[in-house]
């Protein structure tokens, strides 16, 4: 029975079939976002498009809808059961004073019918509807603009092979808010001014920002911003943003370009006109050329959030500057001018432990750093997730890539000052580090390629391959 109170009052969410590994921290990030310190998780299923809410007000579920990719639309729950007979009699027993203002004779209202992993024919559908009479819907029905928007959902699992004649599950509810998934169409690399090889897919570029709990005003920093999608998405949400990259050319927007029939980048295919495509360019601050290896940074507590890509050696090699060679520091402390900083290769552990060390003293307290960490699937445990003192591991979601890989967005949150860690080993201790085997991902990645092909085996994602490397 529904308790009273508009505060108490009990929300559906209906979640994308993309992407579900990412959709619980995606909400719970935004609820926290809100202040809200808890988030309850017993009614979320990993494979349910359908998750009930509770303890959050109708504010709090338009908050979230403002700014989830994860989810298509919100409800205010008014029945819910196992069958149509167990809906009718959760709604005849909800209270009236909740339902009546939406029910009103001079007001206008349709009923949708939603049905998941099943289609219905339209006079099933027609028959639904109808039998929903029950209710004292007083209104005038408006198919094109009505004023209130009513669903009834109805869900007959998640396995294709095996529908039931019955729904097992049944919702009835007051529509309030649809998601952002428009963002993913409207933001799609295929039509962006600048892009690059590992452009990052604009869902889950959105994905990320809200991993991150970017806002209004925040300073968001990516250390390996390549084309800037990841900026693209936080500017959207009100963030300032800069970035940095080695490549001089992707910096300045020069060099080869990405697109097929189109041999060199054109005038302003840089991050800057990305934004400017899409209304955010206000909320550029700058990008440099810089070497994520060196830390060019005053000590300080800068940004709100580190978000980024780092790479992973398959499509762009892991390089930073510096020799393998030792160059001996001359006795009056200066190089001579013919020393030109050529490069060197750049392992994926060191890669991880510099980032976490620079979000350790770069990021606000509370800041959170979200980045992918390559793994082979076969290998993947726990321990393999970098770990360091300052920072909290807040979420772990895999990106299936293939039979044998998959990517790991990792969200983490600093706790603590570094200066705080003083009487600690020092933080390039093994402790910290303690897997080092990143560095064997490159090799493991092309021990699975089919030789003649050229591509991954068993590669099942197309555009989130795409965007790996
Ligand atoms: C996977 S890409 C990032 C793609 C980016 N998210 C986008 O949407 O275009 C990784 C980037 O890291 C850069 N990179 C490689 N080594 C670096 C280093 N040592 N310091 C800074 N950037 C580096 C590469 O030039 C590349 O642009």
């Amino acid at each position: 029975m529904a308790t009273t109170g508009r505060a108490c009052l009990q929300y559906l969410l209906h979640l994308a079939q993309d992407n579900l590994d990412f959709r619980l921290p995606e909400i719970a990030a935004l609820v926290a976002l809100r202040g809200k310190p808890f988030l309850p998780t017993e009614n979320f299923r990993e494979k349910s498009p359908f998750w009930r809410l509770d303890g959050l007000s109708e504010a709090d579920i338009c908050g979230i809808m403002s700014r989830s990719v994860c989810a298509k639309s919100a409800f205010e729950l008014w029945g819910q059961g196992r069958t149509h007979s167990e809906l009718k009699t959760s709604l005849l027993n909800y209270p009236s004073e909740k339902m009546s203002p939406f029910l009103q004779k001079d007001s206008t209202y349709r009923i949708n019918v939603y049905t998941f992993n099943k289609t219905l024919e339209f006079a099933d559908r027609i028959q639904r509807i109808d039998t929903m009479e029950y209710l004292p819907f007083e209104g005038t029905v408006s198919l094109k603009n009505p004023q209130h928007i009513f669903c009834l959902l109805e869900d007959y699992g998640t396995d294709p092979n095996d529908i039931p004649e019955q729904p097992n599950h049944v919702y009835f509810g007051r529509w309030i808010a649809d998601g952002q998934r428009e963002l993913i169409r409207s933001h799609s690399v295929k039509n962006r001014h600048f892009i690059g090889n590992t452009s990052m897919d604009a869902g889950l570029s959105f994905i990320m920002a809200n991993h991150a709990k970017v806002k209004k005003n925040d300073l968001v920093f990516d250390p390996f911003v390549g084309t800037g999608s990841l900026l693209v998405a936080c500017s959207q949400f009100g963030a300032y943003v800069c970035g940095a990259d080695i490549d001089y050319n992707t910096i300045h927007g020069r060099g080869r370009s990405s697109r097929k029939n189109q041999k060199w980048r054109g005038p302003d295919e840089n991050i800057r006109a990305n934004l400017r495509q899409y209304g955010t360019e206000d909320m550029y601050l700058d990008v440099m050329v810089s070497d994520a290896s060196k830390p060019v940074w005053k000590n300080a507590a800068l940004f709100d959030a580190i978000i980024t890509d780092p790479p992973y050696g398959i499509r762009e090699s892991t390089r930073r500057t510096g020799s393998h060679k030792d160059i001996t520091k001359p006795p009056d402390g200066i190089y001579v001018e013919s020393h030109v900083p050529v490069s060197k290769a750049y392992h994926l552990s060191d890669i991880f432990a510099d980032l976490l060390n620079f979000s350790a003293h770069h990021l606000v307290m509370g800041g959170r750093l979200v980045y992918w960490l390559p793994v082979y699937r076969s290998e993947y445990c726990e321990e393999m997730i970098p770990r360091h003192p300052c920072l909290r591991l807040v979420s772990n979601c895999e990106q299936t890539l293939s039979s044998h890989t998959s990517r790991r967005l990792i969200t983490m949150e600093k706790m603590k000052e570094p200066e705080d860690l003083e009487n600690l080993p020092h933080l390039e201790d093994p402790c910290f580090v303690p897997y080092q085997g990143h560095n064997a991902f490159r090799e493991k990645y092309f021990s699975g390629l089919n030789k003649k092909s050229g591509k991954q085996e068993d590669d099942k994602t197309n555009a989130s391959a795409e965007t790996l490397i």
